[in-house]
């Protein structure tokens, strides 16, 4: 998708109706949104992700939505064409209607162009208020991270016919709240295509097979930055910690053997410098 992908060009992506499959990444910085920028994706999510992969948390309920801002600003100063989605992080779209859309506000005025928000038809009242204050709003059922606890863990859900039905239930409830697209975690195969096949916003799937209208992944995983634990539905498209020690561990050798920094890296002293210190001629080679 070309330059400054909006919501209307998202929501009219359907596969079922010719169109590509959609590619979502998080990012939650402005070098790694100018990657996602460059790279061609559709949507980048600052997603709540942030506490587990970069902020070193064990699970997504510790951020806060200030973080979220603080995450969404940078990433939109990278002024990337992909769609920005600001992540609505746990506890601020369930106390009230007001706090709700006011939280969602402030992930627009740091830089997103919509917000998603966790769960399914309990969200109802809250992605309409959203929706009313002219914020567009994506979805996301199937696992949901900030229920972790009462999931008993991240858990594959919609494992048997009456979950299965219920998530298609919630897909087209959020529809019908206004949502233009959903995000569906962690669910086999069928139910990704069958809630797929439900609704007529695109599905975005991470953990939900092939048949969805688009897949999302989180970018620290995708560069391999992220090795410490490889989720089955995670294909690693680099070796970017590898890489990375690889090339600090250089710098450190060079620093100590006196390797670096070399001329090439040096503010030569010039002669007027040397002259007025005394050092003609005794200038450090
Ligand atoms: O926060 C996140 O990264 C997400 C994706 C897993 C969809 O919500």
């Amino acid at each position: 998708m070309s330059s400054n992908v909006t919501v209307p060009q998202i929501e009219a992506s359907k596969v079922a109706n010719g169109a590509k499959p959609l590619v979502m990444v998080t990012a939650y910085d402005a070098p790694s949104a100018r990657v996602a920028d460059a790279a061609g994706v559709d949507m980048i999510l600052v997603g709540d992700s942030v506490a587990m992969v970069v902020l070193g948390y064990d699970d997504t309920l510790q951020v806060t939505v200030d973080d979220m801002a603080h995450h969404v600003a940078a990433v939109a100063r990278a002024k990337p064409a992909p769609l920005i989605i600001g992540d609505m992080p746990w506890m601020s779209f369930h106390v009230s209607v007001e706090e709700t859309v006011r939280n969602a506000a402030t992930l627009i005025r740091a830089g997103a162009q919509c917000v998603k928000v966790e769960g399914g038809r309990k969200r109802i009242k809250m992605i309409e208020a959203i929706r009313a204050a002219e914020i567009p709003v994506i979805g996301h059922v199937g696992l949901t991270p900030q229920s972790a606890n009462v999931m008993g863990g991240f858990k594959i859900q919609a494992r048997d016919a009456h979950d299965v039905r219920r998530t298609i239930a919630a897909a087209k409830g959020l529809q019908a709240a206004g949502c233009f697209a959903l995000v569906v975690e962690g669910v086999p195969d069928i139910a990704g295509q069958m809630i797929t096949d439900a609704v007529d916003i695109p599905v975005i799937g991470i953990g939900a097979g092939p048949k969805t209208d688009g897949q999302v992944l989180v970018y620290h995983d995708v560069i391999g930055l992220e090795n410490r634990f490889k989720p089955r539905f995670v294909r690693r498209y680099g070796t970017a910690f590898e890489d990375q020690v690889e090339s600090l561990t250089n710098y450190t050798s060079d620093v100590r053997s006196g390797a670096f920094p070399g001329r090439d890296e040096t503010y030569k002293t010039s002669d007027d410098l040397a002259e007025s210190l005394g050092l003609y001629g005794s200038q450090p080679t």
